[in-house]
C-alpha cells in the first residue's frame, strides 16, 4: 500500500439537494471534462463531475457545437454544468432554458477564467471587481434556476493588490448560491506557484454556505490535508486527474478512512485508454476522437517507463489502429515511478499581468453592463 490516511471519519458535503459523497468534485476543464471523460472518471468513484465550460450566450443562440458541449450521456447523474456569462439577462435566459427543459441538476458559474481575451473585456476573473454586476449575474442565475442549485467558482482576485475572494463569497451567499469553490490563486498567477490554501480556510470561516477548495490536489493525501488545514467542505480536482481518473478511487478510499491503493499498472491504464478513445469516438466521431485523445495519451503515460517513442507517436495519433499498435508494444506490468506521482500535467503557465479594460478599478461600483463581446466564447480556466 502506498499510504494510509489517519482520518477514520467519513466526510460528505452537499450542494443544495445534491449529496456530494465523497466530497469530491471534478473541476470544469474546457476541452477535457466532456461526457466521455466524465464517464471514465465516474467509474472510479462517486462525487460531482462538472461539464466543460459552456458559454451562456451560445446556448441561448442554440449554437449546435455548444449544444454538444452541454449534453449529458444517458443515465448521467447528477448532471452538472458550468456556464460562462457576463450579462445577467443572458445568463438568466441560459439557466432558464436548461432548467425548464429538465436538462441539468446543478449549475456552476465561472468567475475565474483568466484568458486575456476574456479579462481584457471584463469577463471571467475580471468580473468580481465589478461586484454589483457580479451580484446581478448570480441573482439572475439563482432566480432562473428555481430549485436547481447554483454555485460559483472564482479565484483569489486579480492580483495581490486586488483580492476579492471574500467579497465574492459573501455576494454568492447573499444572492442564494448553494456553495462556492475557490481556486486559491490570483488571475495574475495563472497556474504558477502553489495554491494558497490558507485563503480557502479564511473564506470558510467567513461563509455559512459550503466552501469547496481547489488548487494543487495531486494525490489523495493532499485532499485530506486541504480539508484538515482549511476546514473546507470538499475538494475540487483539476489537473491531478488528467490521465489519472483513478485518483477518484484513491479519494473515495481516503475520505472513507481506508488505505490508498498503489497506482494501477500500465496494463490497467492501457485498458482505460482504449475505452476512453472509444467513448470519444462514439460521442464525437473517430476523427475528432483521434485529435482529442492526443493530449490525454501524454497524460496517461506520464510516470510510466515507456521511453519517448510511444509518447511521440501518440502525440501525432492518426487512428484507433495506430493507438492499439502502440499500446501493444508497451509492458502491461510496468508500474508508475515514485517520483512521477506528483508530476505536473495540464497548465503550468504564469505568472502574467492581467489585461483589463481601461479604468476597471475606478468603475468597481458602477451598475453599468460591460462590453457585450465579453460574453462570447471564453476558454476556461
Ligand atoms: C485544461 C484546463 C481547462 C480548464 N478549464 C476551466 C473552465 O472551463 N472553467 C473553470 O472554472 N476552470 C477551468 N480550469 C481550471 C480548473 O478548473 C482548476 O480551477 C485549476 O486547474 C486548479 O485546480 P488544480 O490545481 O486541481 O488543477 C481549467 C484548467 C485546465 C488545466
Amino acid at each position: 500500500m502506498a499510504s494510509t490516511t489517519d482520518a477514520a471519519t467519513s466526510h460528505a458535503a452537499s450542494i443544495g439537494p445534491i449529496a456530494v459523497d465523497p466530497p469530491v468534485v471534478l473541476a470544469p476543464m474546457a476541452g477535457v471534462t466532456n461526457a466521455p471523460f466524465r464517464a471514465i472518471c465516474r467509474r472510479y468513484g462517486a462525487g460531482l463531475y462538472v461539464s466543460e465550460m459552456v458559454t451562456a450566450r451560445a446556448l441561448v443562440e442554440g449554437n449546435p457545437k455548444t449544444e454538444l458541449i452541454a449534453a449529458f450521456a444517458p443515465g448521467e447523474t447528477p448532471r452538472s454544468i458550468q456556464l460562462y456569462g457576463v450579462d445577467p439577462r443572458v445568463v438568466g435566459d441560459a439557466v432558464g432554458r436548461l432548467v425548464d427543459d429538465g436538462r441539468v441538476d446543478h449549475i456552476d458559474i465561472n468567475f475565474g477564467c483568466p484568458a486575456p481575451k476574456v479579462t481584457k473585456l471584463g469577463g471571467g476573473a475580471a468580473l468580481p471587481v465589478r461586484h454589483r454586476l457580479a451580484a446581478a449575474v448570480l441573482r439572475s442565475a439563482v432566480r432562473a434556476a428555481g430549485s436547481v442549485p447554483v454555485t460559483v467558482k472564482f479565484r483569489l482576485g486579480i492580483d495581490e493588490d486586488h483580492l476579492t475572494h471574500i467579497e465574492t463569497g459573501r455576494i454568492a451567499q447573499g444572492e442564494g448560491c448553494a456553495a462556492v469553490a475557490l481556486h486559491a490563486r490570483t488571475a495574475e498567477q495563472l497556474y504558477s506557484g502553489t495554491a494558497r490554501w490558507a485563503a480557502i480556510g479564511e473564506l470558510k470561516e467567513r461563509l455559512e454556505i459550503p466552501v469547496f477548495g481547489n488548487g494543487d490536489v495531486w494525490e489523495a493525501p493532499d485532499a485530506m490535508a486541504m480539508v484538515a488545514e482549511t476546514g473546507c467542505d470538499g475538494v475540487v480536482i483539476g489537473r491531478g486527474c488528467l490521465g489519472r481518473p483513478w485518483l477518484f478511487r484513491d479519494l473515495a478510499e481516503a475520505f472513507a478512512g481506508r488505505p490508498v491503493p498503489d497506482p494501477p499498472s500500465l496494463g490497467e491504464i492501457i485498458d482505460v485508454m482504449v475505452e476512453h478513445f472509444d467513448l470519444l469516438a462514439e460521442w464525437f466521431d473517430p476523427h475528432r476522437a483521434t485529435r482529442e485523445f492526443r493530449k490525454h495519451a501524454g497524460w496517461y503515460l506520464t510516470g510510466y517507463p515507456t521511453g519517448p517513442t510511444p509518447r511521440r507517436e501518440l502525440s501525432q495519433l492518426s487512428d484507433r489502429r495506430q493507438l492499439l499498435d502502440v499500446l501493444a508494444r508497451l509492458d502491461p506490468t510496468a508500474t508508475m515511478t515514485d517520483n512521477a506521482r506528483r508530476a505536473r500535467r495540464g497548465h503550468t503557465n504564469g505568472p502574467r499581468p492581467v489585461s483589463l479594460p481601461d479604468r476597471w478599478f475606478e468603475l468597481r461600483d458602477s451598475d453599468d453592463g460591460i462590453d457585450a463581446a465579453a460574453g462570447d466564447a471564453a476558454s476556461g480556466g
